[in-house]
């Protein structure tokens, strides 16, 4: 058996194009341009890498992007000054602060700091309270764009067996609680989870979030399995070149699986997607329009 190779990339193309129409009504009808907001403290080349693209998408898609580059020395104080200004600027209805933020600031401060009707990464407390008691919140990017591809691959989750591999605020926890909101079996297993391999060998859906280069081999997963691979691990091969692997070992994994998510091309790009589609959803819930449907969970 060779597994369906989920296509994100284009997946997450026409999730964008829908919230670029979503986006040209929303100026028609209503004069009203979203606008997200995205805080990099210093200079970490991957963050500056996703920051551009976080900005690129959002003027493709018709949305207004302001970014606020700040040294690597910022004082908690000044951040949370520019977090202050956002959250009471009215052109701003979504907000990300880059993470991972230099070690003299306290990320969880500068977080809840967020208006979490702003909080477009939905990792303010409000919102990871909401969404672990089943209330409309914010939801966390890459996990929405796991239950998109799950969805639009199995109809209903219901009665699946889930496993995720990962115990992560960012995916693990957040993925878990979402997969519970479309009424499958869950099982958050990680790295200190005894008998691994037993426990992915029961998944329906098994979704790798464990940041370990192609941990999860093909003989862990169940025949016809979904496999959604989180990881995005950058690695040097015995001939000295570098290339991206995920969680899992793609060609093993993939003789067994029904369907899985390449890396890169998987899960990757749908990040981004939603993370525009929260912005519109943020800004229809601040002018107290109808959100889109199928762009939330
Ligand atoms: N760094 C890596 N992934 C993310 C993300 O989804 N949101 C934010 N804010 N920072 C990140």
């Amino acid at each position: 058996m060779t597994a369906r190779v989920i296509d994100g990339k284009a997946f997450a193309a026409r999730i964008r194009e829908e919230v670029a129409g979503h986006v040209a009504r929303l100026k028609a009808e209503h004069g009203l341009q979203p606008g997200l907001a995205v805080v990099l403290v210093g200079e970490d080349p991957a963050s500056q890498v996703y920051v551009g693209s976080k900005g690129k998408q959002t003027v493709e898609a018709g949305m207004a992007s302001f970014e606020h580059k700040l040294p690597a020395e910022t004082s908690e104080k000044d951040l949370l000054a520019v977090i202050d200004r956002l959250n009471a600027d009215p052109k701003v209805h979504g907000i990300l602060v880059q993470l991972p933020l230099p070690s003299h600031l306290n990320s969880d401060l500068v977080i809840n700091r967020i208006d979490p009707a702003k909080d477009v990464d939905g990792f303010h407390i409000s919102n990871v309270g909401l969404l672990g008691t089943g209330q409309k919140s914010m939801v966390p990017c890459t996990p929405l764009g796991c239950l998109m591809l799950l969805r639009d691959l199995h109809g209903s989750l219901s009665g699946l067996n889930a496993v995720v591999v990962g115990r992560s605020n960012i995916v693990g926890k957040p993925m878990a609680q979402l997969l519970l909101g479309d009424s499958a079996t869950v099982t958050i297993a990680h790295s200190r989870t005894k008998n691994l391999a037993e426990v992915c060998r029961g998944a329906d859906i098994l979704v790798a979030a464990v940041g370990r280069p192609e941990m999860i081999p093909g003989d862990w997963v169940k025949p016809g399995a979904t496999v959604i691979d989180v990881g995005i691990n950058r690695i040097t091969t015995p001939e000295g070149k570098t290339r991206l692997v995920g969680d899992v070992d793609y060609e093993s994994a993939a003789r067994v699986a029904g369907a899985i998510t390449p890396v890169p091309g998987g899960v990757g790009p749908m990040t981004i997607a939603c993370l525009l589609a929260n912005t519109l959803t943020a800004a229809c819930r601040a002018n107290g329009l109808p959100e889109p449907k199928g762009l939330t969970a």
